[in-house]
């Protein structure tokens, strides 16, 4: 096992008619921005708990953070924190509304020119204003890490933070405000964590054994309760699975000790960047065509990746990993979520402008052995077609 150090301290709040408990979480005299996205908060009644629970505390909102939140918008979030001397950020949605919030939680306290920030990914970020969350979506586990992502629009760049100052204090989860949520964002959070746990796991054998296990069971967890999930939207236990399994996917545990790869997220992000495709669909595109071109480096963990996560046991090993690889083709496509760029209109053009853009940015060693160059995403690309 590498060595590693281990540090996460967001409390969790878990359960149902949980968001009351804001009224001891956020402290009392807090000035408190509360952020939002669209309408869905509003409309299903999270929003009006949220307000009870804060009481007579000084609150102020802002509404309106788009799926993939751009910098362009939290500026504007930064400059109402700064004008009003606002003191605690309270995120109230999904990834994108939290990560959105991490970012204007630390840009709030940088002096510089904000977008040193990511250009840094995160190193820059030396504090950052109190941040609290209230999930309405499980898929990224931002509820509980310290990472964020954010598009700066008028470039086409979507770039990944990371900073320790922008750790949640606390997050509530409950899973019956997921109820509403359309199934395509169903479909999308358990692609999400899916891949994050992947990222993570099917890379080299590292003797990592507990971590292995901890994802093989998270992984099996969310083959298990995929169906339930997208046919039953008002079932508890199943939502309450599926928001700590993705909580669970991406707070550090299974990743500690081991080594990750996470090619598939740096080639998505361009994808979403340039052509508005949700985050889990560029992941579910990518990933399959990327065990394929791996499948070398890979060999020993897809192996085990098939027999454990799917019981694929009989015929040679050649067999038994192609037979790995199509069988998570499957589980995305069984989500409803198309596995090939044609899926999403995109063709050969898509394959010469994601390459492009990850030049421009940089990315030309990603994976687990720094050996995805850019002539190994454009394979892999071009085997998504
Ligand atoms: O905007 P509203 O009206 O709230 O609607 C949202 C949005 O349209 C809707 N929604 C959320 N909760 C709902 C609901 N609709 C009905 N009922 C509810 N309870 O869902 C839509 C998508 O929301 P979004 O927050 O964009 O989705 P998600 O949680 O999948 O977040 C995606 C973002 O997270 C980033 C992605 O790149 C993307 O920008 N990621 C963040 C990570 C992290 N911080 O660790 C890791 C991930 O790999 C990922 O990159
Ligand atoms: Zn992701």
């Amino acid at each position: 096992m590498q060595n590693f150090e281990f540090y996460n301290p967001t409390k969790i709040v878990f359960g149902a008619d949980t968001i009351a408990k804001l009224s001891t979480l956020v402290p009392e005299h807090a000035r408190v921005l509360i952020l939002y996205g669209g309408a869905s908060a509003e409309k299903n009644g999270t929003l009006a708990e949220v307000r009870a629970a804060l009481g007579q505390r000084h609150v102020q909102e802002f509404g309106g953070i788009e799926p993939n939140p751009s910098y362009e918008t939290m500026l504007r979030a930064v400059e109402q924190l700064r004008r009003e001397k606002l003191d605690f950020l309270l995120a109230v949605g999904g990834g994108s509304v939290i990560d959105g919030s991490k970012f204007a939680a630390a840009a709030a306290l940088y002096d510089g020119e904000p977008w040193e920030i990511m250009q840094s990914f995160g190193s820059a970020v030396t504090a950052a204003l109190p941040l609290g969350v209230v999930l309405t979506l499980p898929a990224t586990g931002s509820e509980m890490n310290n990472g964020g992502v954010i598009t700066r629009k008028s470039i086409q760049t979507k770039l990944p933070f990371h900073s320790s100052h922008v750790f949640p204090r606390f997050s509530v989860l409950d899973p019956s405000k997921t109820y509403t949520l359309p199934g395509k964002q169903v479909a999308n959070g358990i692609a999400d964590a899916f891949v994050h746990i992947v990222e993570q796991y099917l890379t080299y054998p590292a003797g990592g054994m507990a971590q292995d296990r901890f994802a093989e069971g998270l992984l099996q967890t969310l083959v298990e309760i995929a169906p339930r999930a997208l046919a039953r939207p008002d079932d508890y236990e199943v939502r309450a699975n599926l928001m700590w399994v993705a909580s669970l996917a991406l707070n550090g545990l299974i990743g500690a000790g081991v080594p990750q790869d996470w090619a598939t997220h740096l080639i998505g992000h361009e994808l979403t960047a340039l052509y508005d495709i949700d985050h889990a669909r560029t992941l579910a595109i990518v990933l399959p065509s990327l065990l394929q071109s791996q499948r070398d480096a890979k060999r020993a963990k897809l192996l085990q990746y098939g027999a454990r996560v799917w019981g694929i046991d009989a015929g040679g090993e050649d067999e038994r990993i192609t037979a790995a690889i199509q069988r998570t083709r499957a589980f995305f496509e069984s989500l409803g979520i198309g596995t090939r760029l044609s899926d999403y209109g995109l063709g050969q053009e898509a394959v010469d402008a994601v390459v492009a853009q990850l030049q421009a940015h940089g990315m030309t060693a990603l994976g687990e052995h720094k050996k995805i160059d850019l002539a190994a995403s454009r394979a892999i690309l071009h085997a998504a077609l």
